[in-house]
């Protein structure tokens, strides 16, 4: 069959909200503020905007080549290389299954070759999504203050093959929880059986709220593999992290689901990118929804780009196909921008490729 071509995201975007249940939708949609409200503003959008490229022609360039290729730092696995056909990555979200039935399992295969991040909030089980696609995969976690339990998802998603832990340590209270909660135990948990009860519905209560340097050493030990310190946006903080063993940093806001007000993920970027230096990988996700977002994004200097919310509208949209569909939309775009700034690959997009917004006159 052929593969689903949307025109563009907001195909996506319509298709997923005619097909999701409204709780659903609003708890993918969620910020942090008004809990469950959409947002009425688009931060991130304005923040990316704010870096307009400035194109080069005349360059006589060979093959577009979209692949990327980046190293962990230090840690465990450290010198690895990682090699992936699209900077485009799927980060990692909370319950798949709310709009689909196969849920993380149809995320993963509809990535295809592109890294997938698995949450630790999922409705199907790591050994499940191990077994269901040959393609690249990572776990997040957030660490429990029962070090048991963490250490026994860390045992689960290395036996099923995840490639690296994403360890979340911008955890400060969920949206709406108390609402999802609800929504959640309808839906997934006491509804029909169809799912493990994996726990994690009750798990908010029990994150570690005073995550320290030392617990990216643990989850390194307790893994045996590299491991990415994800919501970070302060270089201090970033800095820290690397100094306690990170594999890499992944600049986000959580989707600006944890703190109203928070900076966008991409006026961050370019602070920690200085403060750790070009040895260390950066990966950036929150409002991604471009091909020149990509390029913005690399361009600064990020490894790799993350998609939190497209990514839940393919699969809620069509499944396997929706989240391949926008993959490969967002990859095409990636190289027609890439052609536009006169690269052939991600390697030779550099900071003079972008240029600030002009501000108004006065
Ligand atoms: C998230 N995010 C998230 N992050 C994480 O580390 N663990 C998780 O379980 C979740 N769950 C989650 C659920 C939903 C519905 C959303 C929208 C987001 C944050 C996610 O990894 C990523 O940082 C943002 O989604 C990126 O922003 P965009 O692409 O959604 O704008």
């Amino acid at each position: 069959s052929t593969p689903w071509q949307p025109a563009g995201l907001s195909e996506v975007f319509a298709e997923a909200q005619r097909n999701a249940e409204p709780d659903a939708w609003a708890y993918y949609q969620a910020m942090a503020g008004d809990p469950m409200a959409p947002a009425a503003t688009d931060t991130e959008r304005a923040a990316w905007d704010r870096y307009l490229l400035r194109p080069r022609y005349l360059r006589g360039l060979p093959d577009i080549d979209t692949a990327i290729t980046f190293r962990n730092s230090t840690g465990a696995g450290a010198g690895t290389e990682i090699t992936l056909p699209t900077p485009v990555f799927v980060a990692p979200t909370a319950a798949h299954g709310l709009v689909h039935p196969d849920g993380e399992v149809a995320t993963h295969r509809g990535a295809g070759d592109a890294l997938y991040i698995y949450s630790n909030s999922a409705t199907r089980t790591p050994a499940e999504v191990g077994a269901a696609a040959a393609g690249p995969w990572w776990a997040q976690q957030y660490l429990l203050t029962d070090r048991g339990r963490s250490r026994q998802f860390l045992d689960e998603v290395r036996e099923a093959g995840a490639g690296a832990i994403v360890l979340t340590c911008d955890f400060g209270g969920r949206i709406g929880w108390s609402r999802f909660r609800s929504v959640v135990q309808s839906r997934l948990v006491t509804d029909s059986g169809a799912y493990p009860d994996l726990g994690w519905h009750r798990m908010s209560r029990q994150v570690e709220q005073a995550l320290a340097p030392d617990d990216i050493a643990w989850v390194a030990d307790n893994s045996g593999l590299p491991v990415w310190a994800k919501g970070l946006l302060h270089p201090g903080d970033a800095r820290n992290a690397v100094a306690a063993g990170a594999a890499g940093v992944m600049v986000s806001n959580h989707g600006r689901r944890q703190l109203d007000g928070v900076m966008a993920a991409v006026d961050a970027l370019p602070a920690v990118l200085d403060t750790v230096g070009a040895d260390v990988p950066v990966l950036v996700d929150g409002g991604v929804r471009s091909g020149a977002d990509v390029v913005r994004a690399l361009a600064l200097g990020a490894a790799a780009v993350g998609i939190g919310r497209p990514a839940l509208w393919g699969l809620a949209a069509r499944g396997a196909d929706g989240v391949r569909a926008v993959l490969d939309l967002l990859t095409d775009e990636f190289a027609t921008a890439l052609a536009s700034s006169g690269a052939a690959t991600a390697a030779q997009l550099t900071r003079d490729l972008l240029v600030p917004a002009p501000s108004p006159l006065p």
